[in-house]
């Protein structure tokens, strides 16, 4: 999967990274900040995606499509299509414009608007990215945890950079007897979910 990424997504991953480099330095307000995860994450989430069992994959907060390239590696290997989700508009059109450039439209369909609006509805996930703002993180991880397949996936991101704002969920995750979990130390920390 990373010895043969296609010029096209490798290009695009570099010019959003490159965005969002900028980003951290000009003063853009923290809401229009791109806010990506690093490439080891990015590696991660791939790998792990590679392996779910079937079922949706969906993504919680697309940003610029990003993390969303990386997992759509893991799309591309084992002929899947992921659902990312994203509330801002502008974020939106750069987000569109990331799959049309790194020529990645079949394996993605992008979601303008709340995910847990989707989540109440939907069934059967087997892998799940959750990036968005802090306090959605419960309810969502309410909502996701009982839609989950067996040997499903769930991977939470700022498990450490915000362990006190996620407290609620981490408490609960760690706890679960649905769930194994644990904290994986790759970036800003992920929490880590298999279903039972
Ligand atoms: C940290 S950024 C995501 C970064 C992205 N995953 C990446 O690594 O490239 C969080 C994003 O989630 C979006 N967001 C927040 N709450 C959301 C929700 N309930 N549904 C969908 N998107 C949401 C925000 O607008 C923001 O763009």
């Amino acid at each position: 999967m990373f010895h043969d990424i296609p010029n096209s997504i490798q290009e695009r991953m570099n010019y959003l990274r490159t965005l969002d480099a900028a980003d951290r330095k000009d003063g853009t307000p923290l809401l229009q900040r791109l806010r990506q995860v690093p490439p080891e994450t990015g590696k991660f989430l791939a790998l792990i995606a590679s392996n779910a069992p079937k079922g949706q994959f969906i993504e919680i907060g697309t940003s610029g499509g990003y993390s969303t390239l990386w997992i759509i590696l893991s799309c591309m290997k084992i002929e899947r299509k992921i659902k990312t989700f994203e509330v801002l508009k502008e974020k939106v059109q750069l987000a569109k414009e990331t799959f049309r450039v790194a020529q990645v439209e079949p394996y993605v369909e992008l979601i303008f608007g709340d995910a847990r609006d989707y989540l109440e509805k939907t069934e059967e996930i087997a892998f799940c990215f959750l990036d968005a703002e802090k306090e959605y993180y419960k309810a969502s991880y309410d909502l996701i945890i009982p839609k989950m397949v067996k040997g499903a996936f769930l991977i939470a991101d700022n498990a450490i950079s915000h362990k006190e704002d996620l407290k609620p969920m981490l408490n609960q995750a760690m706890t679960d007897k649905r769930i194994d979990s644990l904290i994986v130390p790759i970036g800003s920390g992920l929490l880590f979910c298999r279903k039972q």
